[in-house]
């Protein structure tokens, strides 16, 4: 009897390999990582004293680096314990907990009539390869030169042309002996409600085969060459060979590949494959006209326990992003997660390797943030709320997100390592300031700020005059971090500059430096509507502000936080701004408070006067700690200001 592939598939799925193989070696407890399906022990195919055969869950194979012996679950069955193919099958299937298929005809026939299927998909691929080297296939050649797929890629991955015609391909198959059955199972052609005749599913559009991971062509996609076709790409319909929940394209490369290393990432389309894998990045692989499902996800853990998750750099793909990481929280595991990746603003991969190369994408993938990352951005949305009664939300949140998890490992070390991330971002940050003498504070304790619990209010006045930097001669010559981040952010994004020119004209910055760049940004950008940012850097260079910009980059490059410069998604720059503009109007006002209340408690000092001095402190406190949380610049673009 054959087994389905997908049955032994299944077995070598459920079954880490080290199980079958440890019953029948001892493994080496010092070069062995249980943890993470990555064994050692002495070969037990030929005679050795030190361990140099190895056995690895993820990627479900065995080695011996002495005698080089390899296979899988089934070959070590039959090469080591003499069974044959049906009985190791029987066992494994039995230790995985996999029922044995029935052995029936019915299945046999069904096995039989898949492998027919397969047969007509391939006359159909090289169908559709003759007709694009074929003089009508001109103009699909011109369209692919035009996209920039190669000669190469297109033989690579067998590219096609479905030439203008009702039957074309239904001929073609017919004089091959397909039945008119086939050619329905296959998806190939189609008929309407009313009409019986069927006709070719694909016309007049440049192919694409859709392999399995066997490399075997199991359906599809057809790109139209022009834009007023109803349907850009018309992928083949689900058939007895093909589920788009369970097929990526590209899968067969990317799995070889990532065995040699490469990195799998996960783009949109076809065309972002292809560039991809000419560009060197052979892992990039696609899901066929759907989002990312829970079969795709486990598919790609089996080729790697860290795949990238690649989306615009756009509103629609934020959301994709959030809707991928709800997909996989679920099924997190030890050792196993995703990672995301966030494209430039408006470019998909394809265009991205066009417009700026290959190290343009490989910067997209070395930046990829770590989920726990995304779902923490995704919930503070950039900003950590500050009432208690917002963070006790905040925590909920945070809190249940873990809770979805399903593998009580990962969800306790993820809900830990939010707990942590909570606690230290609400912590007083700036410990240096407001550090009691002969001690570290430490959150939530009384005389955490640096007050002593009673008396003394003298002094604290005193702290507080030297730490305000309103009273602060020396601090004045440069702009605050939080100044140059709004008008970096300006500067690398004029178009904000339009948005939000109310509340900008309106801002009281604390540096005389940062004032005046700001008032020549404005009168500059009234002048001149639309200004590029390289022109607007280029006239306050003019005006004599070149060095005080560079200050401020460099103010910023030294707090490692702020992240501004131009290549940063306007959605990041916007988000990120809104919250420096916010923070900065609470500290002014925050700041003309404390004044009043250094003045009353001069005169008065009270306990009453002091805990209002002492409250106001601890907001300001809060708000420059809050500073340093700002993730809305970079994060989005995948440039992580924090990580656990
Ligand atoms: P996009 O619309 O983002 O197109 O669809 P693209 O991949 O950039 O393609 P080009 O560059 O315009 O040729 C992304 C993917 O969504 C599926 C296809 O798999 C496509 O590659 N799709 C899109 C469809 O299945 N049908 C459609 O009509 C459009
Ligand atoms: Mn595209």
């Amino acid at each position: 009897m054959r087994f389905s592939d997908q049955f032994l598939d299944e077995i070598r799925q459920r079954l880490p390999i080290t199980q079958v193989v440890g019953e029948h070696v001892i493994w080496d407890k010092r070069k062995s990582q249980p943890g993470k399906g990555d064994m050692w022990a002495c070969c037990p195919f030929h005679g050795e004293k030190s361990p140099s055969f190895h056995a690895d869950d993820r990627r479900g194979i065995y080695h011996c680096f002495g005698c080089g012996v390899s296979g899988d679950h089934f070959r070590f069955l039959t090469e080591k314990a003499g069974m044959s193919f049906p009985e190791a099958v029987e066992k494994l299937a039995g230790m995985a907990g996999v029922p044995m298929p029935a052995r029936d005809e019915r299945q046999e026939k069904r096995e039989a009539e898949r492998r027919s299927l397969l047969d007509v998909m391939e006359l159909a691929t090289k169908y559709f390869e003759a007709a694009l080297s074929h003089n009508i296939g001109a103009r699909a050649r011109g369209y692919l030169l035009e996209r920039g797929v190669s000669a190469q890629s297109q033989t690579r991955f067998r590219i096609g042309f479905a030439p203008d015609s009702r039957n074309g391909l239904k001929e073609h198959l017919a004089a091959n002996g397909v039945s008119a059955q086939d050619m329905i199972d296959t998806g190939l052609v189609a008929s309407r409600e009313d009409d019986p005749l069927t006709y070719d599913r694909f016309r007049n559009r440049v192919m694409f085969p859709i392999t399995d991971f066997r490399g075997r062509v199991i359906a599809f996609g057809g790109r139209a060459m022009s834009a007023d076709v109803p349907a850009k790409y018309l992928n083949s319909p689900e058939t007895e060979l093909f589920s788009k929940r369970r097929t990526l394209y590209n899968g067969q490369t990317a799995r070889q590949a990532a065995r040699d290393g490469s990195t799998i990432i996960v783009v949109e389309g076809y065309l972002d494959v292809i560039a991809a894998v000419a560009a060197g990045f052979e892992g990039a692989v696609a899901p066929l006209g759907t989002a990312m499902t829970e079969e795709h996800l486990q598919m790609l853990w089996q080729m790697t326990p860290d795949p990238v998750l690649c989306f615009d750099g756009d509103k629609a793909g934020l959301k994709a992003a959030e809707r991928a990481a709800d997909l996989v929280m679920p099924h997190l595991k030890p050792g196993y997660t995703v990672r995301i990746a966030t494209l430039p603003e408006g470019l998909d991969p394809d265009d991205l390797i066009k417009a700026q190369g290959r190290g343009a994408f490989a910067d997209v993938i070395d930046r990829a943030r770590s989920l726990s990352d995304v779902i923490w951005s995704m919930e503070t949305g950039g900003l950590v709320p500050e009432t208690p009664e917002a963070r006790a939300a905040l925590q909920a949140r945070l809190r249940e997100r873990a809770n979805g998890i399903g593998d009580s490992s990962v969800r306790f070390h993820y809900a830990q390592a939010f707990d942590e991330k909570l606690r230290a971002f609400l912590a007083p940050v700036r410990q240096n300031r407001f550090e009691p003498r002969g001690g570290q504070p430490r959150y939530g304790q009384s005389g955490a700020y640096g007050y002593p619990s009673r008396g003394t209010p003298r002094l604290v006045v005193s702290d507080t005059l030297r730490n305000s930097r309103l009273l602060k001669p020396g601090s004045v010559a440069e702009a605050t971090p939080r100044e140059a981040a709004i008008i970096l952010s300006l500067v690398n994004h004029p178009a904000l500059v339009e948005d939000k020119f109310e509340i900008l004209a309106a801002l009281d910055f604390d540096t005389p430096v940062a004032q005046k760049v700001m008032s020549e940004i404005l009168s500059l950008v009234v002048r001149h509507h639309d200004i590029s940012a390289d022109d607007l850097k280029a006239a306050l260079g003019v005006r004599g502000h070149g060095p005080a910009l560079d200050r401020m980059s460099d103010v910023l490059n030294r707090q490692g936080v702020w992240q501004i410069a131009s290549e940063i998604a306007l959605v990041d720059a916007e988000t990120g701004l809104s919250h420096a503009l916010a923070l900065h109007n609470k500290k002014v006002q925050l700041n003309r408070e404390l004044k009043a209340a250094e003045a009353a408690l001069g005169e008065d000092p009270s306990e009453e006067t002091f805990e209002r001095l002492r409250d106001i402190k601890n907001q300001i406190t809060t708000v420059d700690g809050t500073e340093a949380l700002i993730e809305g610049f970079g994060s989005l673009s995948g440039r992580a200001t924090r990580s656990f």
